[in-house]
């Protein structure tokens, strides 16, 4: 009797070989941009995130020119993996911002919305293995095989056997030197930093447009280049 499982979501990662090269440089812009960044918007418990805090364009920062280049490079293979012809997209990173979780901190489920593939680069990562340093959870929102809408929710008790056909979520624990990519609209959260010790990462999101030329915008459900906008 077989069940077979279809629609899988991608989740892309690649440990980078020259993270240990540019991790103190990294960590140390990290912090002195937290430092010096507006003043503290969010509440004790939740890390301090660049985007919040007047730090979200580090793409234009030469700091961090090497992981710009790596993210550019991997969105390139997992666009390719994902079957996408690149020669008819360009490609933009949007937004980038540090995110740096103190012990007892954590960020909130959210998605981002404005974005479609969306990408983390661990600086720094507690040592710990036994303690949660704060993972990166994809939570399932299709729940595709939730034959009664509600069956799953905490609040009940019917579900009595978690197996990989009612799994709402999946976690990555932080890695050290190692960058993610995934959907931009796939709902996520990092739990708390459980450590004593700092949890440091980067966080860009990247949009697909059309590739500029003739035909570019000519399908609604594509963006045209921003260079075919007219502000008003
Ligand atoms: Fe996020």
């Amino acid at each position: 009797m077989p069940i077979e499982t279809w629609f899988p979501l991608a989740i892309y990662y690649e440990d980078l070989a020259a993270a240990p090269d540019h991790r103190e440089d990294l960590l140390a812009t990290v912090l002195t941009l937290e430092k010096n960044g507006a003043e503290r918007r969010a509440y004790p418990e939740m890390a301090w995130t660049g985007d919040l805090h007047g730090v979200q364009q580090i793409h234009q920062d030469p700091r961090f020119a090497w992981v710009v280049s790596e993210v550019q490079m991997h969105t390139n293979i997992y666009l390719q993996e994902l079957g996408i012809d690149r020669s008819q997209v360009d490609l933009y990173i949007q937004r980038g911002w540090p995110i740096v979780s103190r012990p007892g901190q954590s960020v909130g489920a959210h998605s981002h919305n404005t974005a479609h593939i969306s990408a983390v680069y661990y600086i720094a990562t507690p040592e710990s293995e036994s303690i949660d340093p704060g993972s990166l959870v994809f939570i399932d929102t299709a729940r595709v095989n939730e034959v009664c809408p509600g069956l799953g929710s905490e609040n009940t008790a019917i579900i009595d056997e978690d197996n990989y056909l009612n799994q709402l979520q999946v976690s990555y624990p932080p890695a050290e030197g190692r960058l993610m990519l995934f959907p931009a609209m796939q709902r996520h959260e990092v739990t708390t930093n459980e450590t004593e010790e700092l949890r440091v990462s980067l966080s860009f999101d990247i949009v697909i447009t059309a590739a500029a030329g003739a035909p570019a915008g000519a399908y609604e459900f594509l963006t045209p280049p921003p260079q075919q906008w007219q502000k008003f």
